[in-house]
């Protein structure tokens, strides 16, 4: 199987700047030859063209950088399609986690139903009305079940992309009071940390696994690096204490790993600006071998 790595330096849906050199950080911690140690072949398709941000100017502080974002997901969308069309396994590098809008409307041209394992301190659940931030990366996850602005929700030409029973979020320990309520309203399953503690990790990915699996023609992983507790990746915009261990991240990827059904995955939010030794770019590349088929023995 063939891996092709496709950067994203997007860095319009949230308002720290360094998130856009998620792709270079991650890079440089070694990802294509770590990932042609397991077997693979690798190519990197090298990163998608996103405006700077200081050439824009916010003209809607509830979706800020709209129609920038609309036009790189449109982008992301056909590169992704385009790769998996030829039977690659697509690894997209953030750039925030806006770049799952396109990243899922690429997939979705391929993999008519898809699911999803949302791997995330947020959920990303938030619309125009209920966005604290008016960032769009707190959207994405809505946007793929076609909730939120036409535009984000109708990037690769159809909505929704996805259906509720198919998308399992885990990891989450912070989400807007209003975002809560949509996502119970949707019947999104969600294993918080309160979960992962009580049921333990190894449990979560299996029920996760299961759900996202169920009737689909595959998974596809959006790995938010915030997911994992600060200690292992404080390079983030958006840090959260009390997260997925480092083991239990290991656990988890290895898991999806042997499921054999991940056709995908994002990598996301990498600050390296709010970074040590690009500590948080190096626990994304062992996420990434471990989801690919690392082992100890
Ligand atoms: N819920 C918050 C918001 O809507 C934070 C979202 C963080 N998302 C992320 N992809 N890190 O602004
Ligand atoms: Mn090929
Ligand atoms: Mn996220
Ligand atoms: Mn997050």
């Amino acid at each position: 199987k063939m891996i092709s790595i496709i950067g994203v330096p997007m860095d319009l849906g949230q308002n720290r700047r360094g998130v856009d050199m998620g792709p270079s950080a991650i890079r440089y911690a070694n990802l294509k030859e770590r990932i042609k140690r397991l077997g693979y072949k690798v190519e990197d398709r090298g990163n998608l063209h996103v405006p700077t941000a200081e050439t824009y100017k916010i003209e809607n502080e509830k979706l800020k950088y709209l129609p920038a974002v609309v036009k790189v997901s449109e982008d992301i969308c056909k590169e992704v399609s385009a790769v998996v069309k030829e039977g690659h396994f697509p690894i997209i590098l953030g750039g925030d986690h806006s770049i799952a809008i396109g990243s899922i409307a690429g997939l979705t041209q391929v993999y008519k139903k898809l699911g999803v394992i949302w791997f995330d301190a947020h959920a990303d659940f938030n619309t125009a009305e209920t966005t604290p931030s008016g960032n769009i990366h707190g959207m994405p996850l809505a946007c793929s079940l076609g909730i939120g602005h036409e535009d984000l929700i109708n990037i690769g030409g159809f909505s929704p992309k996805v259906a509720p029973e198919n998308v399992v979020i885990v990891g989450a320990r912070s989400v807007d009071p209003e975002e809560r309520e949509l996502i119970k309203q949707h019947g999104i399953t969600c294993f918080t940390m309160h979960e992962v503690d009580k049921m333990g990790i190894g449990k979560v990915m299996e029920e996760a696994i299961r759900i996202a699996s169920e009737g689909t023609d595959g998974i596809h992983l959006s790995l938010d690096l915030d997911s994992i507790d600060p200690d292992m990746a404080p390079g983030v915009g958006t840090p959260v204490l009390g997260g997925v261990t480092y083991r239990e991240g290991h656990l988890a990827m290895e898991m999806l790993y042997q499921s054999g059904k991940v056709v995908s995955c994002d990598v996301v939010e990498v600050n390296p600006i709010l970074d040590k030794e690009n500590k948080t770019a190096r626990t994304a590349v062992e996420m990434v071998c471990s989801l690919l088929g690392q082992s100890v023995l």
